[in-house]
């Protein structure tokens, strides 16, 4: 599809520099503002939003999910939704989705829907409920930039491990999944898949599959790659990155 080629090719200047700023860890990974209304300063929706942030802030770090939406009237309201990665501490998950709405209105000042991704956590908002449906409109790729030498071969073993994840993942009661697999050349590839858990289960193994078939899109023979929607995303790395 032209379309994807496209997509890529726009994402691929941009992690490079991402990269770069990520191995320190707390920096953004990507970020969309949505395309609905903004809001002005001092509004309803403004208040509804920070009652929003305050209670994912607060909900989201004991479970490592959260959600959450504000106001009555059904033109006025916020939904919300955090979630943090399944091996990520209580302690760090609150620093990251504290840290995420800072964020988040710094770069969509004013958009009443935005999401935005870290290593550890995400945090999504918009002024219409998409609790429960798989997002297909928020997606990105991320790539290790080294190629692998036997990229038929190691291609084959990505997608195994990926599809054992997720198949661990959507009957886990908190959709997460890791794990790893041995390499012929004595490598070990690490892997995690996870949903939101607003999402059924059923839901999940398809918005993980979906993410799966992307790989010769994302990560065709690169040691290490991901693929992140505001629903699902699946990582795989030639290191481990999973704290355990
Ligand atoms: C919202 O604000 C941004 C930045 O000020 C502007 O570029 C955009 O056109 C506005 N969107 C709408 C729907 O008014
Ligand atoms: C990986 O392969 C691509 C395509 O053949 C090439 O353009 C790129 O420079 C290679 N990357 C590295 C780090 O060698």
């Amino acid at each position: 599809m032209p379309s994807t080629k496209l997509f890529s090719t726009l994402l691929f200047s941009l992690t490079l520099s991402l990269f770069l700023q990520t191995s320190f860890g707390a920096d953004p990974l990507f970020h969309f503002c949505s395309n609905s209304q903004n809001f002005t300063s001092n509004s309803p929706y403004e208040s509804k939003l920070k009652t929003l942030i305050t209670s994912l802030i607060y909900k989201t770090p004991s479970t490592g999910f959260g959600v959450a939406s504000v106001g009555q009237d059904q033109n006025q309201k916020a939904y919300g939704l955090a979630l943090c990665r399944g091996d990520v501490s209580a302690s760090d998950c609150k620093t990251c989705v504290s840290e995420a709405p800072k964020e988040i209105l710094d770069r969509c000042p004013y958009n009443k829907g935005a999401i935005i991704w870290y290593d550890y956590c995400m945090f999504k908002y918009l002024d219409s409920d998409f609790f429960g449906q798989i997002d297909y409109s928020n997606r990105f790729y991320m790539w290790n930039l080294n190629n692998v030498s036997d990229p038929a071969s190691f291609n084959y073993k990505t997608r195994e491990l990926l599809s054992q994840l997720a198949q661990k993942a959507y009957v886990n009661n908190k959709l997460y999944a890791s794990g790893e697999l041995k390499l012929e050349n004595s490598e070990t590839l690490y892997g995690l898949t996870q949903c939101t858990r607003d999402l059924s289960s059923d839901d999940c193994k398809k918005c993980l599959d979906d993410a799966i078939n992307e790989l010769p899109n994302c990560c065709d023979g690169k040691e290490g790659g991901r693929v992140v929607s505001g629903s699902c995303n699946f990582r795989y790395e030639i290191y481990p990155f999973v704290k355990e």
